[in-house]
């Protein structure tokens, strides 16, 4: 199973509408190469793992590296993971996360982190926790 973990910052603000909008795009993308994932969305940040074969990842990941929408993306993590999937029930799963809160205890993140400053370990917690309270 190869994986990408990525925290990016968007370039424009995002709507409710406009995440709907590029999730509709990237699960039908996703589905069709058999990639999963979660992709969070914070205060102008986002943080998305994706996770499948490694040519659908890397093709997967290089269209959204190119996208204009977001910039300053740093890779947390990239390689192969031992395992099955971490998550195997979403194409891509989605979680806006208040500005500013990134309240979860569950995870131990200290309540007013930003995306940004997790560490790889942090943040793939913090994705598994969203993944299972997401709607
Ligand atoms: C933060 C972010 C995450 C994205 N995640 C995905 C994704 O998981 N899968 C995907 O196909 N596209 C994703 N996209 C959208 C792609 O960048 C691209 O717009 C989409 O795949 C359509 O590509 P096309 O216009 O070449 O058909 C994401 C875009 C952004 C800004």
């Amino acid at each position: 199973m190869f994986r990408i973990l990525y925290l990016s910052t968007a370039n424009q603000p995002f709507s409710t509408n406009d995440l709907a909008k590029l999730l509709r795009a990237a699960r039908s993308k996703n589905t069709a190469v058999h990639v999963t994932g979660m992709l969070v969305y914070s205060d102008g940040d986002f943080l998305q793992i994706l996770e499948g074969e490694y040519q659908s990842v890397t093709g997967i990941y290089d269209r959204i590296i190119s996208d204009p929408r977001h910039g300053d993306v740093s890779v947390l993590q990239r390689g192969l993971g031992y395992g099955d999937r971490l998550f195997p029930n979403w194409s891509m799963g989605f979680k806006r996360v208040p500005d500013q809160t990134l309240v979860d205890e569950a995870v131990g993140v200290n309540s007013r982190v930003k995306l940004r400053y997790l560490d790889a370990m942090s943040a793939l917690d913090f994705l598994l926790a969203c993944s299972r309270s997401q709607t």
